[in-house]
Order: structure tokens, then C-alpha cells, then sequence
């Protein structure tokens, strides 16, 4: 069984909307100082990637945070999560990242990068770390950013995933 703590980081995005800022001045925001090439078109907050399993008869409860808060059980065994079973693996699920980290530690972590919130990030076993193949960003498994792209970069918001007594179910919530 494993417990990671939760940490309560509030997105930038967030922050910034709780500042009554716009999209757009929001995405203005995003690319100061990163050049117009390293801007991105998407939101802060995007719908999940297609092609990984948002929906699945091995996926019960809510993985969207745009649907509420993040409580959702995965089955180990069903072939759309049976490779969370091998280290170093990693399936991403509605807004978040499962990771079978260095010594078998599931680690559940927001999938979008904090920098621009590109969908690019992933888990490296030989680093035990999260990489963002977008610009560079690279995070702990604890959330802390290791190497920032801009000053200030927020950690990673991490979710607290519990393994059932038999093995073969990760339950994540927020
Ligand atoms: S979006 Fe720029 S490093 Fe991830």
C-alpha cells in the first residue's frame, strides 16, 4: 500500500483567474519573456488527450477536474492500466499522471506542465524524475520543480494514491 501526501499548490492559472484576468491576458501572460515560438494555443486547464483512456471498463469514478473533484479507482488488471504494474511505467488518465516510480511507488501527479501546461510530461526511471519534453522542465517526485524554465515555476500538484490489500486496484483522489 502506498500514501503520498497532497499538496494544495494553486495553478497559476487559478491564482491569476482569482485576479479576474482574462484568456487572453492570461496568455499574454504565459509568454512574456519565453518568445511567441515557445507559446502555446492551448488553455490552462485542457481537456484530456485523446487516446488515453479518460473512459474505460477499467476506470471508475471522476479523473476530470473540470467534472469535479479528482476521486477515481483503476484496475491493474484491465489492459488499459495492466502496465502501471511494471516500474518505470505510466499512464496518464483524464488530468492526471500514474506513475510506478524507482522501488514501485505509485506517484499521481497533474499531467500538464506547470510552465505552459503542454501535455509533454512524463516519467523517466534513470532519473526518477518528470520531464517535460516541451522546453525542458523537470519535477520530483515529490512535485518540486528541478529545473524551472521560468523563475518562480510552480511544483506539480500531487494526488494521494492508495494501492488495495489484493494489489490490483490504485484508487487516486485529490
Ligand atoms: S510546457 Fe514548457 S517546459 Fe513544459
Amino acid at each position: 500500500m502506498n500514501s503520498n501526501p497532497t499538496t494544495d499548490q494553486m495553478k497559476r492559472g487559478e491564482f491569476l483567474r482569482s485576479l479576474g484576468m482574462s484568456s487572453a491576458a492570461l496568455m499574454a501572460f504565459y509568454c512574456m519573456g519565453t518568445g511567441l515560438t515557445a507559446c502555446s494555443s492551448k488553455s490552462d486547464d485542457p481537456s484530456p488527450t485523446p487516446g488515453t483512456p479518460t473512459t474505460s471498463s477499467g476506470l471508475t469514478g471522476n479523473a476530470e477536474t473540470a467534472k469535479g473533484a479528482i476521486n477515481f479507482t483503476v484496475d491493474l488488471t484491465n489492459a488499459d492500466f495492466s502496465k502501471l504494474k511494471t516500474v518505470g511505467e505510466f499512464v496518464k488518465v483524464g488530468n492526471v499522471l500514474i506513475a510506478n516510480t524507482k522501488g514501485g511507488k505509485y506517484v499521481t501527479i497533474q499531467r500538464d506542465c506547470t510552465h505552459e501546461h503542454q501535455d509533454l510530461v512524463s516519467y523517466q526511471l534513470a532519473s526518477d524524475n518528470f520531464y517535460c519534453n516541451a522546453h525542458g522542465s523537470t519535477y520530483a517526485t515529490d512535485g518540486s520543480v528541478t529545473v524551472a524554465i521560468i523563475s518562480g515555476q510552480a511544483a506539480m500538484k500531487l494526488y494521494k494514491t492508495t494501492l488495495s490489500a489484493d494489489g490490483n486496484k490504485l484508487t487516486v483522489t485529490a
